[in-house]
């Protein structure tokens, strides 16, 4: 079964979705006290997360582990011991090949994944295993930090799905990718 990764971020205008120290202050000085984003809605619908080591150790920090669902860890340098010992039975980690992880996450019944972290996305969706994007825009310009999308090869063709602005100033767009291998498009 093909698995179809999802990815649902937030960036800077300049394309940031970090500052080079992790810290998020400019995201969280932006969030808006009961306005829906599709945070929620796209929680439900996979079956777990995969997730970048950087994201894992910035998620650690929060001292709250926010997610009910399975989530891995994309990692060389992390393994198993890097989970507190409470949520070992939820955190897996996996030092393997995006297209290697989804073809394991497959086998176990998994039919989509939440893609987290700046760099892990940019792997996934070169490797052609994201199916649909949502972006959103938030009205700030940091001038420097972690990019979303460090660099690709080769173009990424995609197909607006929606476009919605929220009061609170931000901006969604969901695409979805062409010719990824999950995707019908
Ligand atoms: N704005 C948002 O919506 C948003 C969303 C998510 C995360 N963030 C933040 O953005 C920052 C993300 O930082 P990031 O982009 O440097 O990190 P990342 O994608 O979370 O993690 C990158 C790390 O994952 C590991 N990895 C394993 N397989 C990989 C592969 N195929 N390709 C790339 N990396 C692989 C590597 O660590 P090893 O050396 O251990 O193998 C690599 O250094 C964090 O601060 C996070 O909190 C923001």
């Amino acid at each position: 079964m093909m698995v179809s990764g999802r990815i649902f971020l937030a960036m800077s205008l300049d394309g940031f979705v970090a500052r080079e120290d992790h810290t998020l202050d400019w995201l969280d000085k932006q969030q808006v006290e009961g306005e829906d984003h599709g945070y929620e809605a796209l929680m439900a619908s996979v079956d777990g997360l995969i997730m970048g080591a950087n994201t894992f150790r910035k998620v650690m920090s929060f001292g709250r582990w926010p997610y009910g669902k399975p989530v891995v860890v994309m990692s060389r340098s992390l393994s198993a011991a890097d989970a507190p010992q409470g949520l070992r039975d939820k955190i897996s980690f996996t030092p393997v090949s995006p297209p290697e992880a989804m073809a394991e996450l497959g086998r176990k019944g998994w039919r989509s994944a939440y893609v987290d972290g700046g760099r892990l996305c940019q792997a996934f969706l070169t490797e052609r295993l994201i199916e649909e994007m949502t972006v959103t825009i938030i009205p700030i310009i940091l001038g420097r930090g972690r990019r979303f999308l460090p660099e690709t090869a080769g173009d990424i063709d995609l197909k607006l799905i929606s476009s919605t602005s929220f009061p609170s100033g931000l901006a969604q767009c969901r695409y979805l990718v062409l010719n990824s291998s999950g995707a019908s498009a």
